[in-house]
């Protein structure tokens, strides 16, 4: 199935589509990204997404930015003109091209990338018996330092090394706790501890990227009925919890049943997650649709 990538206006398929070799990102990590997941033809949570980019994009003082509507039709008429049904939608938006760390040396000028593709993170079966999850040795970045819930690409060389720790470990995630030894987040997902029937994730504040289907399952597990905290909390609160899941948009909600050996709970996938997952599957179908027919503005 051809992969289709959005350059600058230019739909190439995957394998020829390029970037300049100044673009701010390549040179300095200097950009943002979105991945997003596109669920039988419909594109779930895109306006969170979209409005997830261009805060950053503000905060970090992009110029010359497309409108979000612009860049929400061209991700829509991608995913139009994708044979995928179900697939894994990347955006990237750059501050623009040049060399030098000074903004106001290079042309200013955002390059934005979309393209639509596919990626499963783990297997049909480690979503059934969920997944093995050590600590790592990397702190995740302070919030004074590149706050957080902005989703830049240079924030994320650390988060690669973390990962490539927990690889070496054979582990599905790796745990990153922050510099007041709190928890913070997985390489690439929230985490979620239930104790009690209570569901507990760390606060924003702790240096987490406010992650959409953390969002999504907060206010789900909500509206089931579930007490939802965000708070501090320490390994400890790992090993006394009954339940643990992870979640993302790549991982959606995955079990994690061990922390550095030792078993989460009974060291399977707890009731409330399995619920928790449930509601969530159900929503993934409500997502924006794309257009019949291709639209206008790719
Ligand atoms: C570090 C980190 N935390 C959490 C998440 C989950 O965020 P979301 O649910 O918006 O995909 C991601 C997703 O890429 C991430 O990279």
């Amino acid at each position: 199935m051809p992969k289709l990538v959005w350059l600058n206006g230019v739909v190439s398929p995957l394998e020829s589509a390029t970037v300049h070799v100044s673009d701010h990102a390549h040179l300095y990590g200097d950009g943002l990204f979105e991945g997003i997941r596109m669920y039988s033809k419909k594109v779930f949570k895109l306006d969170e997404h979209i409005a997830r980019l261009f805060h950053g994009a503000k905060h970090m003082g992009f110029e010359q930015m497309p409108t979000a509507e612009y860049v929400k039709g061209v991700i829509l008429d991608m995913c139009a003109k994708s044979e995928f049904d179900d697939a894994y939608i990347r955006v990237n938006l750059t501050r623009g091209t040049g060399l030098g760390l000074d903004p106001k040396n290079i042309d200013r000028k955002p390059n934005l990338m979309v393209m639509v593709n596919s990626l499963a993170l783990y297997r049909p079966e480690d979503y059934e018996v969920g997944l093995h999850v050590v600590s790592t040795s990397y702190r995740v970045i302070p919030a004074d330092a590149l706050d957080p819930r902005i989703k830049c690409i240079g924030r994320y060389a650390s988060n690669i090394m973390a990962k490539a720790e927990a690889n070496s470990k054979g582990a599905g995630e790796g745990l990153m706790l922050n510099h007041q030894g709190n928890i913070a987040e997985c390489t690439g997902d929230n985490i979620f501890l239930i104790k009690d029937g209570v569901i507990r994730t760390p606060h924003p504040s702790s240096g987490i990227l406010c992650g959409i289907t953390r969002q999504t399952v907060i206010d789900t597990a909500r509206d089931a009925g579930y007490p939802v905290e965000e708070t501090f909390l320490t390994t400890f609160d790992i090993h006394a919890c009954d339940e643990a899941f992870l979640t993302g948009t790549a991982a959606e909600i995955i079990a994690m049943v061990s922390l550095d050996g030792r078993p989460i709970g009974d060291g399977k996938p707890g009731k409330i997650t399995q619920h928790v997952t449930e509601i969530f599957r159900q929503q993934t179908k409500g997502g924006t649709p794309i257009p019949v027919v291709a639209g206008t503005s790719v």
